[in-house]
């Protein structure tokens, strides 16, 4: 395999710094003032009140820094994580969330009403889809899809789309299953001169590949069910925002739909929030190598890779991003069933599974054909997403070799 080469080469000294920055960071945030280096997982629903008064006021506390009044609204645990993801993100305040489906639900709740209309991006996540096409079209607001290269390469700008009654603008760069890469800074600038409110899934980027609120963002929506709690033990969703009254919103409208995390689970989240600077350094570099050896396989038409200097998406990701992850799309020249099958059944350390971004390599068939409306993927072949895990990248080669070969 050849060496990947360093695609952040030239980008100027501060993102380095900084990067630099928030991987030290990553051991302190979160962290009890003293004594033991971690917090107590604290489970509980019931809180007690000394006094009259002091129950009085646990209706008006502020329930983001205040005391505890409820589990369902926060414990001292969940306030550990969501405290050290605001601050990765450089947001005002963290909301947690079951699921990171549940945290695009709650995005999305929080900013529309019935009557109003919102622009998702094309290449959202599958699930994120179905809710704007079902759940959301029964409360009576109307979703388009966009081409997540709007604005790019002589494409019109975001500002072309919106209506009257365009409240929020949903963003996520690069796509999960076609890894288009958006032009977020051109999209949050043309919402804020129209009062537009913006969104993004920044799953794949994490904090530490791209920090959407220093491009304008107003929400950020995290799956931390992969990279961040990376061990794929755990369903968690995070939401940071940009400013208080972004947060409040969104806490008002998780505690609305009665949404709370496990104790439990934001404890192992942080626990994986320690070691996200190393592992995504390595399932980066590992994820870099085997793109660029794929590149240089028969079977393989595209790439589908950011950091790669082909990419149609690199110039944005080298502008805006600090890191890349081990996710990417590999397109096949278009291959029967029965031979994909071969190849993925035989494989011994890739394996089938809906996820991403845990210790261990996955592999799966991805169908973005059936589901685009505003920019279809056109491109034929036989698309398949790639999450490298921690395994040694000589050893995914070979595997990945072998599987290529079972095609034929
Ligand atoms: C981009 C993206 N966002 C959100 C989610 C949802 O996360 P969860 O599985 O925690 O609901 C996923 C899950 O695969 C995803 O790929």
């Amino acid at each position: 395999m050849s060496e990947p080469g360093d695609w952040s080469e030239g980008i100027e000294h501060t993102r380095r710094e900084r990067s630099a920055a928030i991987r030290t960071g990553l051991t302190r945030l979160g962290r009890p003032e003293r004594g033991f280096v971690n917090p107590s997982v604290v489970r509980g629903s019931t809180v007690t009140f000394r006094t009259l008064d002091e129950f009085d006021r646990s209706l008006k506390v502020d329930l983001k820094d205040g005391p505890y009044t409820y589990g369902l609204l926060d414990t001292p645990t969940e306030r550990a994580l969501a405290g050290a993801l605001a601050s990765l993100d450089g947001a005002e305040g963290a909301v947690l969330v079951g699921s990171g489906l549940a945290a695009v639900g709650v995005a999305l709740m929080a900013f529309l009403s019935h009557g109003d209309h919102l622009l998702m991006v094309d290449s959202c996540y599958g699930p994120s889809r179905i809710l704007c096409d079902g759940l959301l079209k029964r409360y009576g607001v109307e979703t388009s899809y966009y081409d997540p290269r709007v604005g790019q390469d002589g494409r019109p700008g975001i500002e072309t789309l919106f209506r009257e009654n365009t409240r929020l603008v949903f963003m996520e760069s690069p796509g999960s299953v076609t890894f288009e890469m958006q032009d977020v800074p051109a999209i949050t600038a043309a919402c804020r001169e129209r009062g537009i409110a913006t969104a993004i899934d920044n799953t794949w980027a994490t904090p530490l590949g791209f920090r959407p609120i220093e491009h304008g963002v107003d929400v950020v929506v995290h799956a931390l069910t992969k990279y961040v709690a990376g061990h794929s033990d755990v369903m968690l969703g995070g939401l940071t925002a940009r400013t208080r009254a972004i947060w409040d919103k969104v806490k008002f409208t998780a505690m609305d739909l009665g949404h709370g995390a496990s104790p439990d689970d934001a404890w192992l989240a942080l626990r994986g929030m320690r070691t996200l600077g190393v592992r995504l350094e390595s399932q980066e570099r590992s994820g870099l190598q085997l793109a660029r050896w794929l590149q240089t396989r028969p079977e393989v038409k595209r790439v589908l890779h950011p950091a790669l200097p082909e990419d149609p998406g690199h110039a944005i990701f080298r502008r805006d991003f600090d890191h890349a992850c081990g996710t990417f799309g590999v397109l096949l020249h278009e291959v029967e069933r029965d031979a994909l099958a071969r190849m993925l059944e035989g494989m011994r350390l890739f394996e089938m599974g809906y996820s991403w971004g845990g210790f261990e390599s996955l592999i799966i068939p991805q169908h973005p054909l059936s589901e685009r409306t505003a920019a279809p993927f056109e491109e034929t072949g036989t698309l398949l997403r790639i999450s490298v895990g921690l395994e040694h990248p000589e050893h995914l080669a070979r595997d990945l070799a072998d599987g290529l070969d079972r095609l034929s």
